[in-house]
């Protein structure tokens, strides 16, 4: 059932344009320019709320960070994203103005579910964003998204992660649109950006061999930074996370803008620095970042827009554009050289040591 693939998350992360297209499917209506996302909050309800609250773990708090800074963007709504394990609620006067959304790929994450009671304890609504029918976060929650990714069976969250941010984004463009935010104009565009997204994965996904390539080069690295600004930044944080489950390496994510204040100490030519480049991580100021640890002789792999400038990078790669999207694009590099480097070390890709795919204990 691994069709052809070696192992479930290399299927899995070629998968993604199919995910994509699943997850938009019937979701998007270009004439009105808005989302169908068969979610029934109350008349009235996404255009009155205060403040929505993201609860995850792991890569699905890395997609809520995603998905935050799109409602923000979007919607114009404030947000926060909490690690579901610290998450205590504060609700304000009026708890139900309150959404708190449960990003979880398996809908049974103890973490996750224990914060989601308790904001529903507290009186909040409740969306749960998943990828499984049927699973408790669904009985738990007023409202479910479904992600429709398909069933992942790699330890390792790849496609969900996909799927998870483009259901946040279809959620952002309907409260962008409910709450006056957005017009039909540029909802639009953000939408095109959305339709795009398959065929800019399929790209990246053709430049297999390049990765593979950089993954060779750098393998032995002692350590490796991921960094990126706004929509970046969770996806540093993603690429570091998706390295050192599979691989074993030490991998860290960083807002680029911290590297100075701290990290840059640990940076030397055995260290290579992951940079999200696209121009929604803020390329110019990230670039300057990259070139600090440049100077300390770390080399640089950037990710950068097939439109825009890759600067003094030793390895680009290149994303196709897509607007607010092009970080999630990157993600994708990123997952190939984790894959890479974990796969030319031998190790046990689909069953990192010490993991499980679901983690139902608090
Ligand atoms: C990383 C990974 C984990 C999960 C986390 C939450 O590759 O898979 O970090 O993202 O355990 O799981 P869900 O999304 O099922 O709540």
């Amino acid at each position: 059932e691994k069709a052809g693939y070696d192992h479930y998350m290399r299927k899995e992360i070629h998968e993604q344009p199919a995910a994509l297209r699943q997850t938009l499917s019937g979701r998007v209506d270009r004439d009105r320019g808005d989302v169908d996302l068969d979610v029934s909050f109350p008349q009235g309800y996404l255009d009155s709320l205060e403040e929505v609250q993201f609860v995850a773990c792991g890569t699905s708090y890395y997609a809520s960070l995603y998905g935050a800074q799109l409602l923000e963007e979007l919607a114009d709504v404030r947000t926060s994203v909490e690690i579901a394990s610290e998450y205590r609620f504060n609700g304000g006067r009026d708890p139900w103005r309150t959404l708190v959304v449960a990003v979880t790929q398996s809908g049974e994450t103890a973490d996750t579910l224990g914060a989601i009671r308790e904001a529903a304890g507290a009186g909040a609504r409740t969306l749960a964003v998943t990828n499984t029918l049927g699973s408790t976060v669904t009985r738990e929650t007023d409202e479910t998204a479904f992600i429709r990714a398909g069933p992942e069976i790699g330890v390792a969250a790849t496609k969900t992660f996909a799927s998870q941010v483009t259901t946040l984004a279809l959620l952002a463009v309907r409260m962008g649109r409910e709450r006056g935010q957005l017009s039909a104009a540029e909802a639009r565009d953000v939408l095109a950006d959305l339709r795009g997204l398959p065929g800019a994965v399929q790209q990246v996904l053709d430049e297999d061999e390049q990765v593979l390539e950089t993954a060779r080069e750098y393998q032995d690295a002692s350590s490796f930074f991921f960094v990126g600004r706004r929509f970046g930044y969770p996806v540093a944080l993603e690429g570091a996370l998706k390295l050192k489950e599979i691989s074993y390496d030490h991998a860290e994510g960083f807002a680029a803008g911290e590297l100075k204040h701290g990290p840059l100490a640990l940076v030397d030519d055995d260290t290579p620095v992951l940079a999200v480049l696209t121009e929604a991580a803020e390329r110019e100021a990230t670039m300057h970042n990259v070139v600090e640890a440049q100077t300390r002789g770390a080399p640089a792999i950037g990710v950068v827009s097939s439109a825009g400038e890759g600067g003094s990078v030793d390895v680009a790669l290149e994303v196709p554009s897509v607007g607010l999207f092009e970080p999630l694009v990157a993600n994708v590099y990123f997952q190939l050289f984790a894959y890479h480097v974990a796969n030319l070390k031998g190790r046990s890709i689909d069953k990192p040591r010490n993991l499980a795919k679901s983690v139902t204990v608090e």
